[in-house]
Order: structure tokens, then C-alpha cells, then sequence
């Protein structure tokens, strides 16, 4: 069994913030004690790696990525390999990715295309949800079979009529199926009904930009959607998990559900937090780059993000990484902002603009630390293997050191995408060697890891219900 003592380093998990030394042994972390413990001192190794001046955190957990997602007739330009790639550079060690069901498709069908892209191919460990587009009895006896397998959550759409979503009585069905099975349901929130005739009326009335995209998804609408998603699951008496909530109406549905006790939980993403409509408003068809769903939002909402956060009525910050690239993708929608491919990417930003935020006095470094490894890996039945730095553990560990300045720049990332959502911004901190179950993947900024080390991961469900 390979030993690795990981030395000098400042330990930050959820719980806590110690100057510790970190031993690994076969690919599992055996042990973490103070810095300058005799037996820390004892330790014998073959690998010794030196912490000084580092934050020592676990890797991130990135628990909403669409790699080679098929969206409006092209596909997200990340693959397994180079999106996962990305993610170790950026100090993310698990993603969990949406499987999906297509209209007519029975789910395994749709999980084994999924296992297909996937296996053999990733840098670093993953799971999968699976999207339900088609729920029907077939389906909904099936969701028994994927829980049973690891796939414990299923993400139902309120939009995109046609194409994902599903009709009230479908997700009322599907909740009332996790309410027995165990498993999570996942929502996207948005009144996809109403949105598409307020598409149809601004393309009638020549509003064609991008911008107007962020305009006809109203935040009521998104808030609605929330509100209906929440008594729904009431209903059923199942678990509600909002996805990407990026309006401040739909912050406070999801606060006002939890202080009534029920167990609805709400992730944002970074992009919601950092970028706004100003940036979907940028001119020369620029904003295509910015075009998400939820969309981005006046910038008034971020402070309404921000506290959700600190409150923990936001619970997680995933990427919904779903990259495509301007040029030949983002421009199928010139003329036509419906026709735009819907999605960000970011896999690989989101542990250094959480940091920034650190810095910026938004949350802490262990709230850091929580909202991006711990509590995501809890959510989806990874705990205590994923999320955190202590016996038994996983071996997922990044080396971070936090004064290193950087420009977020699509000329520096690994992303397999044409545009920075970020071009340009400083950031301080930076991902400098990256641990996946003790191996290396990044070494000292050197990518030394390898597609396929990458394990499926079968998910237990979710540790957060009361
Ligand atoms: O715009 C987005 N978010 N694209 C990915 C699909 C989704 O709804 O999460
Ligand atoms: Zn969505
Ligand atoms: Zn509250
Ligand atoms: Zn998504």
C-alpha cells in the first residue's frame, strides 16, 4: 500500500481549521493530527508532499455538470475527459452528472448512454442523476431499480415544454415515487408554459437579442415554478431539491419552506452570483455567451443569493456546468435568442470564485468548504467517502494555496470551450497539486492524472432528511 504524508499544510473541512498533517494509505485518508504531534514526526512514507503556506481542503464536489449534454440541436462541448480534466484543474475530485431520459425512452436505456460517455474516460470520480422526461408507469417503476443501483435523484423540469418537461400530475407522481423509494427529487423550476408565450411574443415584436432572453423568464415566473415545486412535494410528502435558483423570489419560497420545517433545500450556482443582466445585455450578439436557464438576474438579486447562503436556505453552490461554445454553437441563436443552447460552463472556476468570496467577506472558509465538498456530497449519499479531509475517507485532497493571484481566462483554462464566462476576472487563490483517492492528478500545476482513473460512483441516499 503506497503511504503519502501530505505536511505543513492548514486543514480546512466543514467542521474545522487546524494546522495538520494528513496521512494516506491506499488511497484512503488514515490519519490527520496537529502539525507538531510526535506522531505525526514518526510517520514513514514513500511520498511526502509539502503543505507549507497551503490550504490542505477536500476536493470539490460538483454535483450538477452536463458533459455532452444534446441541447437545441447541438451538444455541450465538455466530454467526460476533457470537462473532468477541467474540473481537477479547478480542484473539483467528483461531479455528479444528469443522465437523461428522452421522450419515448425508457430510463435505463438513457443511464446506460450516459455509463457509455462516461466510463472508461474520466480524470476523476463521478455519479449520476437521471432527468426524467417521461414520466410515465414504466418510469416510475424503474426509479425503484436506478435507487437500488446509486442513481438516488431524479431532476424533473417545469420548462421547456416539448422537450424535458413534465406536467404537474407527472411530478406529482415521480414525488410521491421518491417519498417511498428514498430518493431525491431535483427541480427545475421555471413556469416553462407561461415563458414560451412571452418568447413568442417578444420574437413577434422583433426582440431578438439575447437580452431577452433574461427577459421573457421572468423571476415571478421562476418563484411560481417554486412555489407550485414546494406544495407539490407536500403533497407527496417527498424531499425537494431546487437547482440553480437565481431569483430572489424563489430564495425567499424556498426560506419560507424551511422555516416551516420541510425539507426543501435550494443550490445556486457561481454564475448567479457573480455575473448579471448587464452581461446578457452586452452588445454584438456577446450575450449569447451568458445565456443560462434560470437566467442570469439584475445584479439586486445577488445580495438575496449571498444571504441565502450564509443562512444555509442556499445549501449548495454546484456549476451547472454546460459549456458551449460561441462560435458555432451560442450563434445557432443570431437572430432568434429562443435558438440559443442553453448553458454556462464553469467546472473549473467554481472552488477559486468561492474562495474569492471567502475574501470578499461573503461566508467563511468553512462555510467554503461546506457549501462546495461537504454538504453536496451529503445531499447525493456521498458522505463521509467524499466532502472531507478524516479517517476512512476518501483521498481526495487539494493543495490551495491562497495568495496566488490569477485571471480567470478561457487563454489559461481547460475547459474544452471557446469563452471565459469570466474573461478577465482576478480572482486570488489557486488549486496547486490535486489528490483523487491518493494519486496524483495535479502536481504542483504539472496535470499528471490520467482519463479512466476516474470510478462510478453508487450513490447511497440523501443523509439530509429529517
Ligand atoms: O441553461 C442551463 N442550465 N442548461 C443546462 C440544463 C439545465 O436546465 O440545467
Ligand atoms: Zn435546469
Ligand atoms: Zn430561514
Ligand atoms: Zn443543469
Amino acid at each position: 500500500m503506497t503511504r503519502t504524508v501530505i505536511r505543513g499544510g492548514f486543514v480546512i473541512t466543514a467542521s474545522d481549521e487546524v494546522h495538520a498533517d494528513v496521512l494516506i494509505e491506499g488511497g484512503r485518508v488514515a490519519a490527520v493530527v496537529a502539525h507538531d504531534s510526535s506522531a505525526a514526526e514518526s510517520w514513514t512514507a514513500d511520498r511526502v508532499v509539502d503543505a507549507t503556506g497551503m490550504y490542505v481542503i477536500p476536493g470539490g464536489v460538483d454535483a450538477h455538470t452536463h458533459m455532452e449534454l444534446p441541447f437545441g440541436g447541438t451538444a455541450a462541448s465538455d466530454t467526460f475527459e476533457t470537462g473532468t480534466r477541467a474540473a481537477a484543474w479547478g480542484g473539483t475530485t467528483t461531479i455528479v452528472d444528469f443522465a437523461v431520459q428522452s421522450v419515448g425512452q425508457r430510463i435505463r436505456e438513457g443511464l446506460d448512454t450516459w455509463h457509455a460517455k462516461a466510463d472508461g474516460r474520466c480524470a476523476i470520480d463521478y455519479g449520476f442523476h437521471m432527468i426524467l422526461s417521461d414520466v410515465n408507469e414504466d418510469t416510475l417503476k424503474e426509479m425503484d431499480n436506478l435507487v437500488e443501483d446509486g442513481v438516488t435523484s431524479f431532476k424533473l423540469f417545469m420548462a421547456y415544454p416539448g422537450v424535458f418537461y413534465s406536467d404537474d400530475g407527472q411530478i406529482l407522481r415521480a414525488m410521491q415515487r421518491t417519498a417511498g423509494n428514498g430518493g431525491l427529487t431535483m427541480m427545475h423550476a421555471e413556469n416553462g408554459i407561461a415563458i414560451d408565450v412571452l418568447v413568442e411574443q417578444a420574437l413577434a415584436a422583433g426582440r431578438t437579442d439575447p437580452r431577452y432572453h433574461g427577459e421573457v423568464r421572468r423571476a415571478l415566473l421562476e418563484a411560481e415554478a417554486t412555489h407550485r415545486a414546494i406544495q407539490l412535494a407536500r403533497v407527496a410528502g417527498s424531499p425537494l431539491y431546487v437547482v440553480h435558483v437565481s431569483a430572489e423570489e424563489a430564495v425567499e419560497e424556498i426560506a419560507r419552506a424551511r422555516d416551516m420545517g420541510l425539507n426543501v433545500f435550494g443550490e445556486t450556482c457561481p454564475q448567479y452570483l457573480f455575473l448579471s443582466t448587464d452581461n446578457l445585455a452586452e452588445p454584438d450578439f456577446e450575450g449569447a455567451k451568458y445565456v443560462c436557464s434560470t437566467p442570469l438576474r439584475p445584479k439586486e438579486h445577488q445580495a438575496a443569493l449571498w444571504r441565502g447562503l450564509r443562512t444555509n436556505d442556499l445549501s449548495v453552490v454546484s456549476t451547472d456546468h454546460c459549456p458551449f461554445c460561441f462560435v458555432g454553437q451560442k450563434e445557432l441563436g443570431r437572430g432568434d435568442f429562443s435558438k440559443i443552447p442553453n448553458g454556462l460552463p464553469g467546472v473549473e472556476n467554481r472552488m477559486d470564485l468561492l474562495h474569492q468570496a471567502v475574501l470578499d467577506g461573503h461566508i467563511s472558509r468553512r462555510r467554503w468548504i461546506e457549501l462546495a465538498c461537504a454538504t453536496p456530497s451529503r445531499m447525493f449519499g456521498l458522505y463521509p467517502r467524499k466532502g472531507t479531509i478524516a479517517p476512512g475517507a476518501d483521498a481526495d485532497i487539494v493543495l490551495y494555496d491562497p495568495h496566488v493571484r490569477q485571471t480567470l481566462s478561457a487563454a489559461t483554462h481547460h475547459m474544452n470551450v471557446d469563452y471565459s464566462a469570466y474573461e478577465g476576472k482576478q480572482v486570488t487563490g489557486q488549486v496547486r497539486t490535486v489528490l483523487s483517492r491518493g494519486e496524483l492528478v495535479l502536481d504542483d500545476r504539472e496535470y499528471v492524472g490520467r482519463a479512466g482513473h476516474g470510478q462510478y460512483l453508487a450513490r447511497s441516499t440523501s443523509q439530509y432528511l429529517i
